[in-house]
């Protein structure tokens, strides 16, 4: 058992003086394809090897009684209250997922539970949708309902929108539940079927944490998903059956550009591109062709800066850092943007000396020491075995 796993028991103990079961949701990596999955496209993500825990038990009434070891802080909840508002932090994620799972259908047990993880926050790597996935799986479990994963995922995600308020895809929710070990995802996020990528063995995915966290990000978000959606109307009228971006060539959109804002057109320049780019990447990856995989990298960070403009100084330079550095085939920001982490595919017997050179100079540029992480692509969500 994991030390992080003795000491939750224990912590569950001394709070609730009974014995919990444990579940663990993984944070994840996307390798390319970007701001796509709301857009109906392809994306390419794989669960990292560090996860939030959640320990639970269940009640006789309908309370929810949380408790975070993270933040060192307890929340109260009764299932029946119909009238819940969020609290604007980390137990919206919890109570939202309570919400739609009843909403659903499933009749939910009360219970106790404490969380404890050792997957950064805040850092893109996708703590709230692992928060979520944990949650959800523990109460399904404990209230003897099935798991069907691609469902969990799709009900945390309506949690996500509509109680918590940012309009996210389905790329997070998804991998903590279905990730496969060893493997990244090609996921088709319309149909939600998804096949295996093999990584090359001889690559390494190392993560940069920039340790910034731009507070405009779930604004911008949302505005960047409004801005799809307007391409997609002003698209409608000249091209049948399209509902989402995905529906559209990269030909057609030049062809209507000017019956959308400039900037609009930009924002649906990257997504098509991006969709495309991912696709590529894989068939890359597929033939062993590292370096085709990570000049695609390059190019979709190239997008998300110039076009969908959801970089910011500090994972531009780290990018920047990385390209110079030897054994790097690519290098991008990764997830919603503002902050938060860059992924490099990098030669594997180039990565101590790549993330000892990254330390330094983007030290020595900042002030700030960054955080260096190597992905093993972890399992996805499920009990842990006491
Ligand atoms: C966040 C969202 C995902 C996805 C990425 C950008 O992580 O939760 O759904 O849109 O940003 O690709």
């Amino acid at each position: 058992m994991e030390s992080i796993e003795r000491g939750l028991i224990a912590a569950f103990r001394q709070s609730f003086q009974r014995e919990p079961r444990l579940f663990r949701a993984p944070g994840r990596i996307n390798l390319i394809g970007e701001h796509v999955d709301y857009n109906d496209g392809f994306v390419m993500p794989a669960a990292l090897d560090l996860s939030i825990w959640a320990a639970i038990a269940p009640r006789p009434d309908r309370r929810l009684r949380l408790r975070s070891l993270i933040m060192d802080e307890v929340v109260d909840f009764d299932l029946d209250d119909s009238t819940a508002q969020p609290r604007g932090d980390w137990s919206d994620y919890i109570r939202g997922v309570a919400i739609f799972l009843e909403r659903a259908g499933y009749r939910l047990s009360g219970a106790d539970l404490v969380f404890e993880g050792n997957l950064p926050i805040g850092a893109g790597l996708s703590a709230s949708a692992a928060f979520e996935v944990s949650a959800g799986f523990a109460l399904l479990a404990i209230s003897g309902a099935e798991v069907d994963r691609v469902e969990l995922a799709k009900i945390c995600q309506r949690a996500e929108n509509q109680f918590v308020g940012v309009r996210c895809g389905i790329m997070d929710q998804y991998i903590s539940c279905c990730a496969v070990a060893g493997s990244a995802l090609l996921l088709d996020c319309r149909s939600l079927t998804a096949r295996k990528v093999a990584i090359d063995p001889k690559a390494r995915l190392v993560l940069c944490d920039t340790m910034v966290r731009h507070q405009l990000a779930a604004a911008e978000y949302n505005a960047r998903r409004e801005d799809c959606e307007r391409a997609v109307a002003a698209l409608a009228t000249r091209i049948a059956g399209i509902s989402a971006l995905r529906d559209a060539t990269f030909d057609q959109l030049m062809r209507y550009a000017d019956s959308m804002p400039e900037l609009v057109f930009r924002r649906a320049r990257h997504v098509v591109g991006e969709i495309d780019r991912t696709l590529r990447a894989a068939a890359a990856l597929d033939a062993g062709d590292l370096e085709e995989c990570g000049r695609l990298m390059n190019l979709s960070h190239e997008s998300l800066r110039d076009d969908y403009q959801v970089s910011c100084a500090e994972l531009d330079l780290m990018v920047d850092i990385a390209r110079s550095l030897p054994g790097v085939y690519g290098a991008r920001m990764m997830g919603g943007g503002f902050g938060g982490c860059t992924i490099n595919l990098v030669d594997g017997k180039r990565a101590d000396a790549f993330a000892q050179a990254m330390i330094e100079r983007y030290r020595t540029a900042t002030g700030v020491t960054p955080l260096i992480l190597t992905c093993v692509p972890g399992a996805g969500a499920g009990e842990a075995c006491l």
